[in-house]
Protein backbone atom coordinates (compact mmCIF):
# COMPACT_ATOMS: atom_id res chain seq x y z
CA UNK A 1 0.00 0.00 0.00
CA UNK A 2 1.02 3.03 -0.86
CA UNK A 3 1.80 5.81 2.39
CA UNK A 4 -0.36 8.33 2.87
CA UNK A 5 -0.47 11.86 5.36
CA UNK A 6 -3.24 13.80 5.49
CA UNK A 7 -3.37 17.39 7.00
CA UNK A 8 -6.80 18.78 7.53
CA UNK A 9 -8.01 21.77 8.84
CA UNK A 10 -10.04 25.11 8.01
CA UNK A 11 -9.41 28.04 5.66
CA UNK A 12 -5.84 29.45 6.02
CA UNK A 13 -4.47 27.36 8.70
CA UNK A 14 -1.37 27.02 6.84
CA UNK A 15 -2.17 23.12 5.76
CA UNK A 16 -1.26 23.72 2.31
CA UNK A 17 2.15 24.99 2.76
CA UNK A 18 3.07 22.84 5.32
CA UNK A 19 2.16 19.60 3.07
CA UNK A 20 4.13 21.05 -0.07
CA UNK A 21 6.68 21.19 2.18
CA UNK A 22 6.57 17.95 3.87
CA UNK A 23 5.70 16.26 0.16
CA UNK A 24 8.86 17.80 -1.18
CA UNK A 25 11.20 16.57 1.93
CA UNK A 26 10.01 13.24 1.49
CA UNK A 27 9.68 13.02 -2.35
CA UNK A 28 5.89 12.21 -1.84
CA UNK A 29 3.23 13.49 -4.17
CA UNK A 30 0.96 16.36 -3.28
CA UNK A 31 -2.81 16.43 -3.21
CA UNK A 32 -4.12 19.94 -2.97
CA UNK A 33 -8.17 18.53 -2.68
CA UNK A 34 -9.25 22.14 -1.91
CA UNK A 35 -8.13 22.92 -5.67
CA UNK A 36 -10.24 20.63 -6.59
CA UNK A 37 -13.66 21.81 -5.20
CA UNK A 38 -12.43 25.70 -6.39
CA UNK A 39 -11.96 23.99 -9.94
CA UNK A 40 -15.07 22.72 -10.09
CA UNK A 41 -16.75 25.72 -8.44
CA UNK A 42 -15.71 28.13 -10.80
CA UNK A 43 -16.37 25.41 -13.90
CA UNK A 44 -19.81 25.69 -12.77
CA UNK A 45 -19.45 29.28 -12.12
CA UNK A 46 -18.27 29.62 -16.29
CA UNK A 47 -21.06 27.47 -17.24
CA UNK A 48 -23.42 29.80 -15.69
CA UNK A 49 -24.90 26.83 -13.01
CA UNK A 50 -27.19 28.25 -11.11
CA UNK A 51 -25.47 27.27 -7.22
CA UNK A 52 -28.67 25.91 -6.15
CA UNK A 53 -28.74 23.41 -8.71
CA UNK A 54 -27.06 20.55 -6.93
CA UNK A 55 -27.38 18.09 -10.05
CA UNK A 56 -26.03 21.31 -12.40
CA UNK A 57 -23.08 21.19 -10.12
CA UNK A 58 -22.52 17.06 -9.80
CA UNK A 59 -22.54 17.28 -13.74
CA UNK A 60 -20.07 19.69 -13.60
CA UNK A 61 -17.65 17.90 -11.27
CA UNK A 62 -18.60 14.44 -13.19
CA UNK A 63 -17.12 16.21 -16.24
CA UNK A 64 -13.81 17.61 -14.79
CA UNK A 65 -10.56 17.36 -15.85
CA UNK A 66 -8.22 19.39 -15.04
CA UNK A 67 -4.45 19.33 -15.93
CA UNK A 68 -1.58 20.02 -13.47
CA UNK A 69 1.17 21.20 -14.84
CA UNK A 70 4.79 22.74 -13.59
CA UNK A 71 2.45 24.11 -10.63
CA UNK A 72 -0.15 25.47 -13.30
CA UNK A 73 -3.40 24.42 -13.00
CA UNK A 74 -5.41 24.64 -16.85
CA UNK A 75 -9.17 23.96 -16.97
CA UNK A 76 -9.82 23.06 -20.92
CA UNK A 77 -6.74 24.88 -22.19
CA UNK A 78 -7.25 27.92 -19.88
CA UNK A 79 -4.78 28.54 -16.91
CA UNK A 80 -6.88 29.22 -13.71
CA UNK A 81 -3.98 28.89 -11.11
CA UNK A 82 -5.02 32.66 -9.88
CA UNK A 83 -8.50 32.70 -10.89
CA UNK A 84 -9.53 29.78 -8.13
CA UNK A 85 -7.72 31.81 -5.46
CA UNK A 86 -10.17 34.88 -5.57
CA UNK A 87 -12.39 35.29 -2.86
CA UNK A 88 -15.33 35.08 -4.76
CA UNK A 89 -14.30 31.38 -5.75
CA UNK A 90 -13.07 30.69 -1.91
CA UNK A 91 -16.92 31.40 -0.83
CA UNK A 92 -19.35 29.63 -3.63
CA UNK A 93 -16.61 26.98 -3.14
CA UNK A 94 -17.88 26.20 0.11
CA UNK A 95 -21.50 25.84 -0.73
CA UNK A 96 -20.07 23.80 -3.71
CA UNK A 97 -18.41 21.36 -1.24
CA UNK A 98 -21.77 20.64 0.56
CA UNK A 99 -23.38 18.64 -2.26
CA UNK A 100 -22.80 15.10 -1.85
CA UNK A 101 -22.47 14.20 -6.00
CA UNK A 102 -20.06 17.14 -6.27
CA UNK A 103 -18.41 14.88 -3.31
CA UNK A 104 -18.42 11.67 -5.34
CA UNK A 105 -17.50 13.18 -8.44
CA UNK A 106 -14.08 14.12 -6.81
CA UNK A 107 -13.43 11.48 -5.07
CA UNK A 108 -11.99 9.12 -7.44
CA UNK A 109 -9.94 11.78 -9.00
CA UNK A 110 -8.57 11.89 -4.93
CA UNK A 111 -8.10 8.39 -4.51
CA UNK A 112 -6.18 8.45 -7.62
CA UNK A 113 -3.49 10.95 -6.48
CA UNK A 114 -2.00 8.36 -4.10
CA UNK A 115 1.00 6.70 -6.29
CA UNK A 116 4.01 5.55 -4.94
CA UNK A 117 6.20 6.35 -3.49
CA UNK A 118 3.76 8.61 -1.35
CA UNK A 119 1.17 11.07 -0.88
CA UNK A 120 0.39 14.15 1.48
CA UNK A 121 -2.68 15.12 0.86
CA UNK A 122 -4.55 18.49 2.59
CA UNK A 123 -7.98 19.56 2.31
CA UNK A 124 -11.29 18.62 5.42
CA UNK A 125 -11.73 15.53 5.18
CA UNK A 126 -8.80 13.41 3.90
CA UNK A 127 -8.24 11.68 7.34
CA UNK A 128 -11.79 10.96 7.51
CA UNK A 129 -13.43 9.97 4.07
CA UNK A 130 -10.74 9.90 1.33
CA UNK A 131 -7.79 8.60 3.10
CA UNK A 132 -9.43 6.70 6.52
CA UNK A 133 -6.47 4.07 6.01
CA UNK A 134 -3.30 6.85 6.23
CA UNK A 135 -1.18 5.89 8.79
CA UNK A 136 -0.54 9.78 9.52
CA UNK A 137 -3.03 12.05 10.32
CA UNK A 138 -2.90 15.78 11.38
CA UNK A 139 -5.38 18.21 11.92
CA UNK A 140 -4.54 22.11 11.51
CA UNK A 141 -5.97 24.43 13.78
CA UNK A 142 -5.00 28.49 14.65
CA UNK A 143 -7.49 31.17 16.05
CA UNK A 144 -9.63 32.58 13.33
CA UNK A 145 -7.99 36.14 13.71
CA UNK A 146 -4.45 34.61 12.41
CA UNK A 147 -5.46 33.19 9.92
CA UNK A 148 -7.56 35.66 8.49
CA UNK A 149 -3.97 37.82 8.88
CA UNK A 150 -2.26 34.91 7.00
CA UNK A 151 -5.01 35.41 4.21
CA UNK A 152 -4.60 38.97 4.11
CA UNK A 153 -0.98 38.67 3.54
CA UNK A 154 -1.66 36.16 0.49
CA UNK A 155 -3.84 38.28 -1.23
CA UNK A 156 -1.83 41.48 -0.74
CA UNK A 157 1.19 39.16 -1.93
CA UNK A 158 -0.54 38.60 -4.93
CA UNK A 159 -1.67 42.87 -5.28
CA UNK A 160 -4.97 42.31 -4.77
CA UNK A 161 -7.13 44.25 -2.21
CA UNK A 162 -8.06 43.18 1.38
CA UNK A 163 -10.04 43.75 4.25
CA UNK A 164 -8.87 41.90 7.00
CA UNK A 165 -12.26 42.47 9.30
CA UNK A 166 -14.68 41.14 6.12
CA UNK A 167 -11.74 38.38 5.89
CA UNK A 168 -12.29 36.86 9.33
CA UNK A 169 -15.74 37.50 8.80
CA UNK A 170 -15.60 35.32 5.67
CA UNK A 171 -13.02 32.29 7.23
CA UNK A 172 -15.79 32.05 9.81
CA UNK A 173 -18.46 31.87 8.03
CA UNK A 174 -16.79 29.12 5.77
CA UNK A 175 -15.31 26.90 8.67
CA UNK A 176 -19.07 27.23 9.99
CA UNK A 177 -20.44 25.29 6.43
CA UNK A 178 -17.68 23.04 6.27
CA UNK A 179 -18.38 22.20 10.11
CA UNK A 180 -22.14 21.72 9.99
CA UNK A 181 -22.61 19.96 6.43
CA UNK A 182 -24.03 16.47 6.71
CA UNK A 183 -21.67 15.37 3.99
CA UNK A 184 -17.85 14.95 5.57
CA UNK A 185 -18.21 17.86 7.61
CA UNK A 186 -15.23 19.30 8.59
CA UNK A 187 -13.42 17.46 11.74
CA UNK A 188 -10.57 15.73 13.22
CA UNK A 189 -10.06 12.00 12.44
CA UNK A 190 -10.72 9.95 15.72
CA UNK A 191 -6.79 8.96 15.48
CA UNK A 192 -5.75 12.29 13.87
CA UNK A 193 -2.43 14.08 16.26
CA UNK A 194 -3.73 18.18 16.65
CA UNK A 195 -1.11 20.73 15.59
CA UNK A 196 -2.16 24.64 16.99
CA UNK A 197 -0.14 26.52 14.87
CA UNK A 198 -1.73 30.01 16.43
CA UNK A 199 1.77 30.61 17.19
CA UNK A 200 3.52 28.31 15.16
CA UNK A 201 5.67 29.08 12.20
CA UNK A 202 5.75 27.12 9.06
CA UNK A 203 8.82 25.71 9.86
CA UNK A 204 7.89 24.32 13.62
CA UNK A 205 4.93 22.93 11.88
CA UNK A 206 6.81 20.85 9.36
CA UNK A 207 9.34 20.13 11.22
CA UNK A 208 6.64 18.49 13.84
CA UNK A 209 4.67 16.47 11.18
CA UNK A 210 8.02 15.08 9.93
CA UNK A 211 8.96 14.17 13.11
CA UNK A 212 5.60 11.91 13.79
CA UNK A 213 6.48 10.19 10.78
CA UNK A 214 9.71 8.88 11.32
CA UNK A 215 8.99 8.23 14.72
O1 LIG B 1 -7.07 27.47 1.35
P1 LIG B 1 -8.37 27.35 2.07
O2 LIG B 1 -8.26 26.56 3.32
O3 LIG B 1 -9.06 28.66 2.23
O4 LIG B 1 -9.35 26.56 1.13
P2 LIG B 1 -9.18 25.20 0.38
O5 LIG B 1 -8.45 24.20 1.20
O6 LIG B 1 -8.68 25.47 -0.98
O7 LIG B 1 -10.71 24.71 0.30
C1 LIG B 1 -11.71 25.54 -0.23
C2 LIG B 1 -13.07 25.00 0.17
O8 LIG B 1 -13.26 23.71 -0.44
C3 LIG B 1 -13.29 24.74 1.66
O9 LIG B 1 -13.83 25.85 2.33
C4 LIG B 1 -14.25 23.57 1.69
O10 LIG B 1 -15.59 24.01 1.67
C5 LIG B 1 -13.97 22.82 0.41
N1 LIG B 1 -13.18 21.59 0.61
C6 LIG B 1 -13.84 20.46 1.00
O11 LIG B 1 -15.05 20.49 1.22
N2 LIG B 1 -13.18 19.27 1.12
C7 LIG B 1 -11.85 19.21 0.91
N3 LIG B 1 -11.22 18.04 1.04
C8 LIG B 1 -11.14 20.38 0.55
C9 LIG B 1 -11.83 21.55 0.40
Amino acid sequence: TIPVITLDGPAASGKGTVAELVARELGFHYLDSGALYRIATLAALKAGVDPADSEGLTAVAEKLSPVFENGRILLEGEDVTLAIRSEEVSRATSKVAVVPGVRRALFDLQRRAARAPGLVADGRDMGTVVFPEAPLKVFLTASARVRAERRYKQLTARGETADLDLLTKDLEERDRRDRERAEAPLKPAADARLLDTTEMGIEEAVKKVLDWWTT
